[in-house]
């Protein structure tokens, strides 16, 4: 797959060379230049090569399970009326604490090892489930350790952001200063946060709140991102582009003339299917006016244990498909080059060129189309992981 205008940028019978973890040519097998004869080599006759998948928005550090808020939603609550009464995020948030250091990180490879069976081999990880500085910095350490055990890229994200603790109930102004910002301080100085996260909805911040946030971030010399758009507009994609976020993600309720705002800042739409599925909801993100204004579309799997229990990005490519009208292509392009761009990995991760690391995903597939095609079940039958065959 190459960036060369060509439909997936597809190229028949290709060869790819790989030195030192990075790619150092792609292109057909026959334009091979004399001299380049790599020591070992692959066949992979037949099969389809693409870059390893990027899943650049998980939750998948957090302790227990929230299916029996499944249950009582079947039965008519909603997301917001379950937050509302302490359960939804503070649940976790509850099982969390609750869970040891070890805990926490056999869950995490699990749901990590079922992500990359499926061809993923970049993860966005964020905090978020701590809300006291102690425990969102335990869960970025053990996002962190995720690296070192499996043969996968870790990108974190500061969520402290994310919900308001009991403690400060009423006080969300403060638990910013307290938690949220003199945490980051405090994350950021162990190497512990790759890009600053917030959740801007009626049952977490306000824009103003966020606004503080990035201003911390800004100082820190850290990237931003955000939560916006998802249960209600409140502007807050707008706020993020004019911090010039990385990402925006979810945006069911972004109104379409603020598109404008996203594109003008370069500002990637993260589109999460999957919690849409889950959550029952009926409003579409406005891919018009995404499309229109030449947004980056990137998909993710949310995977958390509330709004999106969601372990394959592939079946997150189908929803973005089947539920808000995707091509199958710009599903793929969602979850190679435009999530590496959602994570602030462009030109390095989610492409297939010269300079690029070598983390690619083979498949048994005779298009392209079949990655989004499938709703289930579908896996690589090769990765490699800067270069190594795993
Ligand atoms: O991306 N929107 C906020 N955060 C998560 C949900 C987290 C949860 O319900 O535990 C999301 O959907
Ligand atoms: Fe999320």
């Amino acid at each position: 797959m190459i960036d060369d205008g060509s439909p997936y940028g597809l190229i028949d019978a290709a060869s790819i060379v790989v030195e030192d973890g990075r790619v150092c040519w792609v292109g057909a097998a026959d334009q091979l230049p004399a001299g380049m004869q790599p020591d070992v080599i692959h066949r992979l006759d037949g099969a389809l090569v693409t870059p390893a998948l990027i899943d650049c928005h998980t939750h998948l550090v957090f302790g227990g399970s929230r299916a029996s808020e499944f249950e009582q939603r079947q039965l008519g609550a909603s997301y917001a009326d379950i937050a509302r009464a302490g359960g939804g995020i503070l649940s976790t948030v509850a099982a969390t604490c609750a869970a040891s250091d070890s805990e926490l990180l056999r869950s995490a490879l699990t749901r990590i090892d079922a992500l990359l069976a499926g061809g993923v081999g970049v993860v966005e990880v964020k905090s978020g489930y701590g809300l006291t500085i102690e425990h969102e910095l335990r869960m970025l350490r053990v996002a962190r350790a995720l690296a070192s055990q499996r043969p996968v890229t870790v990108r974190t994200s500061w969520l402290a952001a994310h919900a308001v603790p009991p403690a400060y109930c009423d006080r969300a102004d403060a638990y910013i200063d307290d938690v949220v910002i003199a945490g980051l301080q405090a994350a950021h100085a162990e190497g512990l946060v790759d890009a600053v996260d917030g959740f801007c909805e009626t049952i977490a911040f306000s824009p103003a709140q966020i606004e503080r946030v990035f201003d911390a971030a800004a100082a820190l010399g850290l990237p931003v991102k955000l939560h916006a758009e998802q249960l209600s507009d409140q502007q807050g994609a707008v706020l993020a582009a004019q911090h010039g976020a990385l990402s925006v993600d979810h945006l069911e309720y972004l109104a379409p003339n603020d598109v404008g705002a996203l594109a003008a800042a370069n500002t990637v739409a993260v589109l999460l299917p999957g919690a849409f599925y889950a959550l029952g909801e009926s409003r579409q993100p406005p891919l018009t006016a995404l499309r229109e204004h030449g947004v980056p579309i990137a998909v993710a799997t949310d995977c958390n244990p509330g709004s999106s229990p969601l372990l394959s990005l592939t079946t997150a490519m189908n929803m973005a498909c089947t539920l808000f009208a995707l091509t199958p292509e710009e599903a793929l392009v969602g979850v190679t080059r435009n999530a590496a761009a959602a994570l602030g990995l462009a030109g390095t991760h989610g492409v297939l060129a010269a300079g690029a690391r070598a983390d690619l995903a083979v498949w048994d597939a005779e298009h392209p189309a079949e990655l989004s095609y499938w709703i289930a079940g579908n896996a690589p039958v090769a990765r490699f992981h800067a270069g190594a065959r795993l």
